[in-house]
């Protein structure tokens, strides 16, 4: 019996050192963690539950079958974040470079199906040179599992990606259709095909950084949601995250404990807005003044800038957040922004987390780029995600809400629940200056006329009554009390319930 115990402890210890201990050192020269720190770092102390620990692939060819490690380079299970479950697997680099085997693939699908049917959330860690070249189609075929694996869970548990190494060719498919992708930077890339691939197709020279670092996925492609610095603050940031969100999409979000008054006043919103209606602001400030304890999770902060997304809380409560940014763009939407905040909004739908709205829009971007790129079709989208959301909607006009981009901003006849705007609002089909020249053109020559024009025009729409007046918005609201009326309007919309007529599915601009 005493040896049999100590051949599980044997077992485990060998399972446990992956690679051997001179890739473990390899790994940690490269300023990376291995996978079994990373899953310490990402659970609560000691909650981690591994699955098939003793799993080998199967794999004969080219000499495999004298090395079978156990585990065969990923370590998968289930553990806790603050108390509540989720699955996780990571991939471990010290065997055969983290590689996507038969078996492999096998285990992480064995913990998704389980997520799946337990209702909690999958979060990936991805460290893998990509299919197990030695394994041929049987990899290729272990990747479509997982990718069918990903689509079933879409919008049923939350899927997160943390890309701590190589992530290359089809395996970057999965992450893309996770909810979230974060990446390390420096030492984490994604790219379909790799540096040396491009060069001999398309004759561009280009590092693997700039190809697919976290700086080129943050700020150019969008495919990450966020990048950090190290691993341990990736892995603490995604431990963050996770308190936002539902473990499924048939619970509500977790409620924290808060310490901030819900009807704290704040004196200084009511100076946010500048005199000059064309200077900016930063919409940051106000998201903070009107968060508990002013924490904002921001997701994508570096992309699109002209449109913040984020999480939230209030009255301990998780909102999502989406506002036009003054700063950048003057706030215009255009693809980017329309693209990145259509595709949080249907987040924060599919798994019941309400959604607060600040709106300061001059209009969509105008030019050629935008129409060659289509922004008619990418426009839509956030219109689309807007119209077809159920959550509570709560909606906030600080200043400008112009033309179509006033419809789109989850306008009170995209079915909001609670539209309101600041005495410093100006809903109008477009500012002054634009609809003097088109309506007295004739009269342009004229410098006083035209001035004359403008203050009338300015007077009759640059304010938020003619919208009151109409019932499109539901009350003016004094900027300091935003904090107090957004989370009464949250508190009496708890009970909503509210469904689309069925169908299989929408048929979203994509
Ligand atoms: C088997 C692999 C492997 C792979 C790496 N290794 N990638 N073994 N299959 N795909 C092994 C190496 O042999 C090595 O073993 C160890 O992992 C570490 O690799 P190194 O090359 O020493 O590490 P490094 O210098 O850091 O380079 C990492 C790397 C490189 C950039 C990822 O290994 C690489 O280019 N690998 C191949 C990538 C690739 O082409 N994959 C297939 C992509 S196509 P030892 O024993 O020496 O430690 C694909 C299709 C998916 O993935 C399709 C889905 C639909």
């Amino acid at each position: 019996m005493k040896d049999i115990l100590q051949e599980l402890e044997d077992r485990r210890k060998t399972a446990r050192l992956g690679g051997g201990q001179r890739r473990i050192d390899a790994q940690h020269a490269k300023g990376k963690l291995t996978a079994r720190e990373r899953i310490e770092l990402l659970l609560d102390e000691g909650s981690f539950e591994e699955f098939d620990m003793f799993v080998a692939h199967r794999c004969t060819d080219f000499g495999m079958q004298e090395e079978r490690p156990s585990g065969d380079g990923v370590v998968t299970g289930w553990g806790t974040i603050n108390g509540r479950m989720v699955y996780v697997f990571s991939q471990d680099f010290t065997v055969f470079g983290g590689s996507l085997s038969e078996t492999h693939a096998q285990k992480i699908c064995k913990i998704m199906d389980m997520a799946v049917q337990n209702g909690a959330p999958v979060i990936g860690l991805n460290d893998s040179g990509g299919a197990r070249i030695q394994e041929g189609v049987a990899s290729l075929a272990g990747y479509a599992e997982v990718f069918q694996r990903n689509i079933m869970a879409s919008g049923v548990v939350p899927q997160i990606s943390v890309i701590m190494g190589p992530c290359a060719g089809g395996a970057v498919y999965s992450p893309a259709m996770t909810d979230f992708i974060f990446m390390v930077k420096d030492t984490s890339y994604m790219f379909v095909t790799g540096p040396d691939v491009v060069k001999t197709v398309t004759n561009e020279q280009v590092t693997a950084e700039e190809l697919g670092g976290a700086s080129t996925h943050t700020r150019k492609s969008s495919v990450a949601d966020g990048a950090f610095e190290n691993d341990v603050d990736a892995l603490t940031e995604v431990r963050r995250l996770v308190d936002f969100l539902p473990l499924n999409n048939r619970e509500k979000p977790p409620v924290r404990p808060f310490f901030d008054a819900p009807d704290r006043v704040e004196p200084s919103l009511d100076t946010l807005i500048p005199d000059n209606p064309n200077t900016p602001y930063d919409m940051k400030e106000l998201i903070r003044k009107v968060a508990d304890e002013g924490d904002f999770y921001e997701i994508q902060e570096n992309f699109a800038k002209n449109i913040l997304t984020g999480f939230i809380r209030l009255e301990g409560q998780s909102v999502g957040v989406v506002a036009n940014q003054p700063m950048v763009l003057a706030g215009c939407l255009d693809i980017d922004a329309s693209r990145k905040a259509a595709r949080f909004v249907r987040f924060c739908d599919a798994f019941e987390i309400p959604i607060l709205t600040f709106v300061d829009v001059p209009g969509f971007l105008p030019g050629t780029s935008q129409e060659y790129g289509g922004v008619i079709k990418h426009g839509a989208k956030l219109l689309f995600a807007y119209g077809e959301a159920t959550v509570p909607k709560v909606t906030v006009i600080t200043r400008k809400a112009y033309g179509g981009a006033y419809d789109v901003m989850a306008s009170k006849h995209l079915r909001g629940d609670f539209n309101y705007a600041w005495p410093t609002a100006e809903i109008a089909v477009m500012g002054a200056k634009g609809a003097v020249e088109i309506l007295y053109r004739s009269e342009l020559g004229d410098g006083d006329k035209i001035a004359e024009r403008t203050k009338d025009y300015e007077d009759r729409f640059a304010n938020p009554f003619v919208a009151a007046e109409k019932g499109f918005v539901d009350e003016v609201v004094m900027p300091r009390n935003t904090r107090k009326r957004v989370n009464r309007a949250f508190a009496s919309l708890r009970g909503k319930r509210l469904q689309n007529p069925w169908k299989k599915h929408d048929n979203i601009p994509l």
